[in-house]
């Protein structure tokens, strides 16, 4: 049922405003690709013209290489879920999930055969004759995502449809993706403001901001190498390290950070993720930086320390940020080491 899409250059204007602004972008077949983005970056007007539900000002809407752009919502063949779940409240969920199949035409006994077997899909099996007053919120989803499914779309577009849920039921509607991937294989576009989410449900992310994507990479390599501070401050990243790359390696208060190399010389913003970084001590072999504790930030599991380092010559101080387990005995104020654990640094020239 899977099928590739892609934007071609498309725009999009509301009256003066431009919300979207020339994107190109292309979904695999059976991949699950997140338009990652604040609110307001333009994320579900795009998705609504993947849907068909709004036309772009320019570009076009490719499905399987087909321009579709001038083709109406109906004839997309895109499910489509959102934050609410929307079902009709007069109809049983059975009812609300054999709805497509009977605007096709198809008898009601076949289009709830049809029906009953998404809801198993989705686990809803003994639900079918429930009314949707009687579900719970996760359950609603649930009938939601069987109903886009049972239209056996080419396209599945997902705008925020887990993000009024709280996080258990989140995190087991993840679990119902993953195994709605593996059976169904279907293309995803994924809407969401929530990081995690994207690096979870996505083999892509594509990051949006003011209508613009800033990159589009697989979820490992848009964490570790973001194409700008930007790109960087959306996926959670916290360090951006000012220094000169000559002869491989980058030169910070961070100390010689070995470079990937294609990587330009001259100045540079190193950006090692948190969770890269660790603290050293006094007796550990490891050539690391020395610095002062400014913060010690508890959040449950994990603890966030960061740490003021102590410029070489010519350099201005920076102040990076350690995510480490448990809840160190450190205060602020405490000398510190910092050193990079065995990953080549990330640099994006200044
Ligand atoms: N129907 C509309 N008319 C006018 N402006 C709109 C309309 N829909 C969205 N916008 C504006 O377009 C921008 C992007 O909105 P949207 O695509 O909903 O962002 P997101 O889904 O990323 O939060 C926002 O500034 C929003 O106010
Ligand atoms: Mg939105």
């Amino acid at each position: 049922m899977s099928s590739s899409l892609s934007f071609e250059s498309i725009s999009h204007r509301f009256g003066t405003e431009q919300v979207l602004d020339d994107i190109t972008l292309t979904v695999p077949e059976s991949s699950c690709v997140a338009l990652l983005g604040a609110s307001g970056s333009g994320k579900s007007t795009l998705l609504r013209i993947a849907a068909g539900l709004l036309d772009p000002s320019a570009g076009a809407v490719l499905i399987d290489g087909e321009d579709v752009t001038a083709l109406d919502a109906e004839h997309r063949e895109s499910g489509l879920m959102f934050q609410r779940p929307l079902l009709f409240p007069h109809l049983s969920v059975v009812d609300n999930v054999a709805f497509a199949a009977r605007m096709a035409g198809r008898t009601k006994a076949e289009a709830r055969r049809q029906a009953r077997e998404y809801l198993e899909l989705v686990q809803l099996g003994e639900y079918a004759r429930r009314m949707p007053g009687e579900l719970s919120g996760g359950q609603e989803q649930r009938v939601a995502l069987a109903r886009a499914l049972a239209r056996q779309p080419r396209i599945l577009l997902l705008d925020e449809p887990f993000s009024s849920l709280d996080l258990r039921l989140r995190e087991d509607m993840y679990d119902l993706i993953d195994s709605i991937r593996d059976q169904l294989r279907p293309t995803i576009v994924l809407v969401t403001h929530d990081r995690r989410e994207a690096a979870i449900l996505a083999d892509t992310i594509a990051v949006l901001d003011h209508g613009r994507i800033l990159q589009h990479a697989p979820v490992a390599r848009i964490h570790h190498q973001p194409a700008s501070p930007a790109v960087n401050r959306i996926l959670g990243g916290l360090n951006e390290v000012p220094g000169v790359v000559r002869a491989g390696a980058h030169h910070s208060p961070l100390g010689r950070i070995p470079v990937p190399q294609d990587t330009p010389e001259g100045p540079g913003l190193l950006m090692p993720r948190q969770e890269s970084l660790q603290l050293t001590t006094d007796d550990d072999a490891r050539p690391g930086a020395r610095g002062t504790v400014t913060q010690v930030r508890p959040s449950g599991a994990h603890s966030l320390v960061r740490v003021e380092l102590e410029p070489g010559p010519g350099e201005a101080p920076v102040t990076v940020a350690i995510e480490v387990t448990g809840t160190p005995a450190l205060r602020p104020g405490d000398a510190a080491g910092v050193a990079l654990g065995g990953v080549v640094g990330w640099v994006v020239p200044l």
